[in-house]
């Protein structure tokens, strides 16, 4: 039996999306406002899901204060207003779409949890348009 639990966070950051290879124009064209050269921000709201099994001991899949400390440590440091593309080595050459982020923060929170349990990002960038990334895909 495997139970998922879920914790919910935030961060403010700033980005552009860009092709470095094309014109302005055709970065307008196909990004659109995203491609602002000033840069923009985004309210992020994030939930991280982990799934596992509920250790009899403690009754939990997960302690969420370590899960909430990770979260903080990794994302919320790291990311909670800055620069995506200029501050956040990841973002030096990968274009900082909510895709992009979504596997960023997979990547760093997966090398902090134990084998046995299964992540899965959810990330919204605006209240409507989100994206999930569970590493299997
Ligand atoms: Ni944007």
């Amino acid at each position: 039996m495997k139970v998922t639990v879920h914790r919910k966070a935030h961060f403010n950051a700033a980005h552009r999306l860009y092709n470095k290879d094309w014109s302005d124009y055709k970065n307008e064209a196909v990004v659109g406002k995203c491609n602002n050269p000033h840069f923009h921000g985004h309210n992020y709201e994030l939930i991280v899901s982990v799934k596992g099994e509920i250790d009899p001991i403690t009754g939990y899949v997960m302690d969420m204060k370590i899960l909430k400390d990770l979260i903080k440590t990794e994302v919320e440091d790291a990311f909670d207003h800055k620069n995506l593309n200029l501050q956040v080595p990841e973002f030096k050459d990968l274009n900082p779409t909510a895709e992009n982020i979504a596997v960023v923060i997979w990547n760093k929170l997966e090398a902090q949890l134990k084998d046995n349990l299964e992540l899965t990002i959810t990330l919204y960038e605006t209240p409507r348009n989100f994206v999930t990334y569970n590493g299997k895909d």
